[in-house]
């Protein structure tokens, strides 16, 4: 494969919190396949890191604030967004969140508020973010999101978060579905457990990492740069039949029985 597969490409890039993120990695390897991104960051309390982070690209990335559940934020950053291009090939959702305790406590107690916000942050929000980024697409494009396999089977502790991405990935699907017209792909990555800041919000997410470890039949190393490839292949021409599917980049767990 060409090492430039996403020359000239523009991508959006929504969900670096810090050097561990899973956006981190994949928007570094789609910067290195020649795409221009421009990041979202939640909050001034992570604008610093994502700064840092992007302008080690040097001057061809832009960011701006957005809180994905609030669609004020949403508007004024796809108004940024037309400022700085009127095209957009590809958007990465790497964006999840639930309170601490609806990750730790049984999934039982799960409060409506709990329920609601992880619905709201981790699920929806790749709705409204394909519904501004889908006109930008004038080419046809690749909309990425990250997922993971608490949503089909019981992960102790991962919780209400599983429903939110089994929502996620069933979104995928209808997303799909309606942008398919204008060459829109709309896929997941399941990415196996990943040493990032989201992850250590989940009671006993060391036990998660090492159990796939142990099990895997490749041997998985639990950090980000493993979904780089992947988010490059669904982001590139090669994948341009591929769409509404959930891709497993697990070092192969899910196949297994016991
Ligand atoms: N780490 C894992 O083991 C793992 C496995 C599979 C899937 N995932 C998924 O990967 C994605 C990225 O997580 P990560 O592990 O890189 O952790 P991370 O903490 O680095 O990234 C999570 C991001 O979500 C952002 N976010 C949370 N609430 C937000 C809001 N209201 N508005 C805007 N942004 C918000 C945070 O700012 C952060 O940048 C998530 O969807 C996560 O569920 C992670």
């Amino acid at each position: 494969m060409s090492e430039k597969v996403l020359e000239g490409k523009v991508g959006l890039v929504f969900g670096v919190a810090n050097k561990r993120s899973i956006a981190w990695a994949i928007a570094q390897a789609w910067h290195e396949a020649g795409a221009k991104l421009i990041f979202n960051y939640q909050g001034e309390r992570v604008k610093e890191n994502v700064e840092e982070l992007a302008a080690t690209f040097g001057d061809d990335v832009s960011l701006a604030p957005c809180d994905v559940s609030n669609d004020e934020e949403i508007s004024s950053f796809f108004d940024f967004v037309r400022t700085k291009t009127d095209r957009v090939d590809m958007m990465l959702h790497s964006v999840a969140f639930a309170p601490k305790e609806s990750l730790s406590e049984p999934f039982v107690s799960t409060s409506r508020e709990a329920f609601r916000v992880a619905h709201d942050i981790s699920a929806y929000s790749l709705i409204a973010l394909a519904r501004e980024t889908a006109p930008l697409m004038t080419e046809g494009g690749s909309i990425l999101a990250m997922t993971y396999y608490g949503s089909v089977k019981v992960i102790p502790n991962y919780n209400v978060m599983g429903v939110a991405k089994a929502a996620l990935e069933s979104s995928t699907r209808y997303l799909a579905y309606d942008l398919g017209k204008q060459n829109i792909r709309v896929n997941c990555i399941s990415a196996g457990p990943t040493n990032t800041l989201a992850a250590r919000g989940i009671a006993g997410f060391g036990g998660m990492l090492s159990h796939v470890k142990e099990r895997a039949p490749l041997p998985w190393t639990g950090d980000s740069s493993a979904l780089a490839g992947t988010g490059v292949y669904l982001a590139s021409p090669a994948s341009q039949f591929v769409t509404g599917q959930v891709l497993y980049v697990d070092g192969g767990y899910e196949i297994l029985g016991m």
